[in-house]
């Protein structure tokens, strides 16, 4: 059985009270994933990729904030080695990578980041808060359902790193934006993530 170093870099205690929850995944994306899960694993490892690629354009973006480059690298590593390990698993399957290809879940909640540097921190912060909490919720189906024993080590892994991404980027929102709405403005950004979730099809794919 193969070791899966998933090891946090960061960890973040915090109160979800007040926070939306995430409704359901529609009933037919754990089955649509199931039935073609080598594009499930190929989009997973653009997933990967990509979240490592927007840590490090957090660090481009603010590096004159500590604390968020100091959270941001460590991210981007931890979500590289996220990428590593599902490229290991698709290459002793013998899958081909796939080219990355648009997220359009991702592309329509980067719509809704205001562009006002009043709140463009704030927003990225929670919409990728938001995007990792699916992805911990999603990731957490694939391991109930999966059938291959390593698989579901490997996804119940993932999902614990994911939600734990979550955590961190609403306590950065919450400490370095203090001085705005955070949790009502998460609140708002969840209710149109549920509504967006509902009405988009379901593909092979993370999201
Ligand atoms: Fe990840
Ligand atoms: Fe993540």
């Amino acid at each position: 059985m193969a070791e899966h170093h998933l090891q946090p870099v960061t960890q973040a205690k915090i109160d979800t009270v007040a926070l939306t929850p995430l409704s359901a995944s529609p009933r037919g994306w754990i089955s649509c994933v199931l039935a073609d899960f080598d594009a499930f694993m190929q989009d997973h490892a653009s997933a990967e990729k990509k979240a490592s690629g927007m840590a490090l354009s957090m660090v481009s973006h603010y590096p004159d904030q500590p604390a968020l480059v100091q959270a941001m690298v460590d991210l981007a590593v931890e979500e590289l080695n996220h990428y590593k390990e599902v490229m290991r698993l698709l290459m002793a399957k013998q899958i081909t990578p796939a080219a990355d290809r648009k997220d359009p879940y991702v592309t329509r909640l980067n719509k809704l980041v205001r562009k006002d540097a009043a709140f463009f921190l704030l927003d990225r912060l929670l919409v990728g808060a938001i995007v990792e909490r699916r992805g911990a919720e999603r990731f957490a189906l694939v391991a109930e359902h999966v059938a291959d024993s390593e698989l579901q080590k490997f996804y119940t892994a993932i999902a614990k790193s994911e939600e734990r991404h979550w955590h961190l980027f609403v306590q950065l929102a919450r400490d370095l934006c203090g001085h705005l709405p955070v949790d009502c403005r998460f609140c708002e950004l969840a209710d149109l993530e549920n509504a967006l979730v509902a009405e988009l099809p379901v593909r092979p794919a993370l999201h």
